[in-house]
């Protein structure tokens, strides 16, 4: 039997981490263990705790309760309980999701320690490091030993980056594995797709309607871009007596008063179309996903949904890590431009997207990955 911990924190790690934990019960329960670790990033019942119930992840062994901060606070205080478990539960792997400060936090405790990481969605590049995204996610890729890159694209920034392919083990961060192997996202995707359930308390009251998300610092802190973003769905909403429901994370709810210029605040209060809601679960954002008629979002992981969902996609942000949404015409890069949004949505209102290659894997990636897991311990 191997042990493996699993460090999660914020809202999409929890429910990447679904995929893993249902493919160990049901495949690999004899072979693994798995001890979770929530650093408590995201601690708001519709932020984290609900993802647990809907999803049927088990309950986190740890919760280090570290919630909101400065960076270099956060990701510090992170750093000393994990060090704390990992040198009482010595794991064999320690095993990071995606890019954020509770990843940077997890690969930095456990390469001190010499404990392999196995990084799930390795690879991805904005080439922006202005975000600190990208920074948490390049420095765990280079701490990990095995890198599972959910597209090709992402695999091969890892060869442009030094990795190489045909390592043979034992595999060490200095002489690391990288596999392309399709994304959990769309392992779950494929398996609660049907249980996807309408949110209770809203009202559809049109053919369509646009679902958004927004949430990147450089969106929310900023007035001049959160501004246009939210002025280009108020005019879309209105010229097209179109609904636009918003699921609002909690960093943007706490910064949308302040940071909406002008009347722009009161303007979308006073917008019949626009629906402002609170953070919905996954299977209620999942409704939403496969009954809309266009997204836009600055969410890496919204993006993808939408593209296994068959929906076009406005990316408000200057670039995207997920490309191959764009390559395929499925999504357009906006920024946070009111003029490039409004044409992007305006575009995809009269030209449906129909062609949706799969280029996100076979459902299978959480499966692919334990049972790697496993070879490179008994290589
Ligand atoms: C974090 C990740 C980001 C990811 C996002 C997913 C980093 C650097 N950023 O951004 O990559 O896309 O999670 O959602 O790790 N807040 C609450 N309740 C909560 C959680 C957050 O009110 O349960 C509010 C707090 O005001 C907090 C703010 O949201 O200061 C930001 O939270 P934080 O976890 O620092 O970053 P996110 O913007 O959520
Ligand atoms: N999500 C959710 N409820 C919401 C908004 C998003 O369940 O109200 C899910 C969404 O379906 C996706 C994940 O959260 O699976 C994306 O997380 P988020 O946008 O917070 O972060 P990112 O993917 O950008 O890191």
């Amino acid at each position: 039997m191997i042990k493996i911990v699993t460090v999660i924190g914020a809202r999409p790690q929890i429910i990447k981490a679904a995929a893993l934990s249902r493919a160990i019960a049901k495949e690999y329960s004899g072979r693994i263990t798995e001890v979770i670790v929530h650093t408590g990033q995201h601690y708001d019942a519709n932020m984290s705790q609900i993802f647990f119930e809907e999803l049927g992840i088990p309950a986190p062994d740890y919760n280090l309760g570290v919630g909101s901060g400065q960076h270099g606070r956060q990701t510090a205080r992170m750093i000393e309980g994990l060090e704390n478990i990992l040198l009482e539960e010595k794991p064999d792997f320690l095993v990071l999701y995606g890019d954020t400060n509770s990843t940077l936090a997890g690969a930095i405790s456990a390469s001190k320690l010499h404990i392999p990481i196995a990084h799930i969605e390795a690879g991805l590049r904005s080439f922006n490091k202005t975000m600190p995204e990208e920074i948490n996610r390049i420095m765990c890729d280079h701490a990990s030993a095995l890198l599972f890159s959910p597209t090709i694209t992402g695999y091969n920034n890892l060869i442009r980056e030094g990795f190489k392919t045909g390592n043979s083990g034992p595999f060490t961060s200095d002489n690391p594995a990288i596999y392309h192997c399709g994304d959990v996202m769309y392992d779950n995707t494929l398996h609660f797709s049907g249980l996807a359930q309408k949110p209770a308390d809203v009202l559809i009251t049109g053919e369509k309607y646009i679902l958004a998300t927004i949430h990147r610092d450089n969106n929310t802190d900023n007035p001049v871009r959160l501004s246009a973003i939210f002025s280009a769905l108020h005019h879309f909403s209105l010229k097209h007596k179109q609904q636009v429901i918003i699921p609002l994370h909690p960093r943007t709810s706490g910064l949308l008063q302040k940071n909406l210029t002008g009347n722009l605040f009161a303007d979308v209060s006073d917008n019949q179309f626009i629906g402002i809601i609170p953070p919905v679960s996954f299977l209620e954002m999942t409704w939403l996903e496969k009954n809309a008629s266009q997204i836009l979002t600055d969410s890496g992981g919204v993006q993808k949904e939408a593209y296994f969902f068959r929906k076009p996609c406005v990316i408000a942000r200057p670039e995207t890590e997920w490309v191959e949404i764009v390559y395929t015409g499925a999504g357009i890069i906006a920024d946070a431009d009111e003029t490039r949004i409004t044409q992007a949505l305006e575009f995809f209102e009269n030209n449906p997207v129909i062609d949706f290659p799969a280029v996100f894997g076979d459902g299978k990636a959480a499966e692919f990955i334990c049972g790697e897991i496993l070879k490179a311990l008994v290589r």
